[in-house]
């Protein structure tokens, strides 16, 4: 069988770190690759031997057919882009931010749907080999009784340097990874009650929310953007903690106090974690034409989306 043909749009930090991936997975190969600036496309294209390079998408496609695409683009320009590819009804593979708010994410939604198209967006945390291993040791022992979910943004340290787009959109555009884990560990939600505040007096920046689970799991979600602290997941089962702080690192707590080490796999420590395994599960798809959990598509993006628009809107009273 001939290898899966794959297809870059972007060529930046991100674009590199998978192609670092997919040149080590066997059945998949980048052989086109297109970006606003052509020359860091050239870059990429020597650097990992990718046959062609175009100045834009529709040449791209048109002349290529590739099996899969990827779009890698800088995150104000995802949603305009991916509204651009998704008629083209190719299988895709979209970096988050899934669009910069609700609305725009429900517009693309709407066009995945019409165009039956097969996606995933890259919430690769999700594809962690230790949370895979921590959420195994909670169903070992029971039921996840609580989840807490710390996602704490450095944004003192970021605000003078990204786009005021972005700025406005952050708990999408960036902690959108974190939010999303809720419905990894805990599954969908049934209600959520927010709290949301502003030291800056810009935009929201201090964010607490109780979130009840269909599954009956009590989450929490604590961030303070002017406050040194980094994201961090605790789950609470039936005699038995899982930490992880920071996400990459993690521990269990037994019924005696006892700690034990979480260890990350072999391919997490190799690649940017949670970038091998959800590089497979997009080869997967591409073959079976069907999403494989814990990928999500632009649908059940949605849902998390959804969550974010529920934690940081503001009651009538607030
Ligand atoms: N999953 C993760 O952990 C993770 C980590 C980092 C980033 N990301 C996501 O990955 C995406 C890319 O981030 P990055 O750090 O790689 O950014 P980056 O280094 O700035 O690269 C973005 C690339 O996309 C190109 N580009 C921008 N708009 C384009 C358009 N309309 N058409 C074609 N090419 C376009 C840029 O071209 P120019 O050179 O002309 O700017 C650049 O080559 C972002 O959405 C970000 O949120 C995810």
């Amino acid at each position: 069988m001939s290898d899966l043909k794959i297809a870059l749009i972007g060529a930046g930090y991100i674009a590199k770190k998978h192609l670092e991936v997919i040149k080590n997975i066997k059945g998949m190969k980048v052989i086109a690759i297109t970006s606003r600036t052509k020359k860091k496309a050239e870059k990429l294209s020597k650097e990992f031997n990718i046959k062609y390079i175009f100045n834009d998408y529709k040449k791209l496609i048109n002349t290529i057919k590739p099996d899969g695409i990827m779009i890698l683009v800088s995150s104000e320009e995802i949603f305009t882009l991916t509204q651009k590819i998704i008629p083209f009804n190719i299988p895709i593979f979209i970096e988050k931010p899934l669009g910069l708010n609700l609305k725009e994410t429900k517009k693309l939604n709407r066009l995945a749907i019409k165009h039956r198209l097969k996606s995933i967006v890259g919430f690769n945390r999700r594809h962690y080999s230790n949370f895979e291993t921590g959420l195994n040791i909670i169903k070992k022992k029971g039921k996840l009784l609580g989840i807490t979910i710390e996602g704490h943004e450095r944004f003192w340290k970021i605000e003078n340097i990204i786009s005021k787009k972005n700025k406005n959109s952050w708990l999408y555009s960036n902690s959108s990874h974190v939010i999303d884990l809720f419905r990894y560990f805990a599954g969908e939600i049934s209600s959520i009650n927010s709290y949301s505040g502003s030291l800056s007096k810009k935009r929201l920046d201090q964010f607490s929310s109780i979130i009840k689970f269909k599954s009956g799991t009590i989450g929490n979600y604590i961030a303070n953007w002017y406050s040194p602290s980094g994201w961090s997941i605790k789950l609470h089962g039936e005699k038995v903690l899982v930490v992880f702080k920071p996400l990459e690192k993690g521990y269990w707590v037994d019924s005696n106090f006892k700690k034990h080490n979480i260890k990350m796999s072999q391919v997490d420590k190799k690649y940017k974690p949670g970038f091998y395994n959800q590089m497979q599960s997009f080869k997967k798809m591409l073959l079976t034409k069907k999403l494989h959990w814990p990928s999500q598509s632009i649908q059940d993006t949605l849902k998390t989306y959804t969550i974010i628009d529920q934690i940081s809107s503001l009651k009538k009273n607030d």
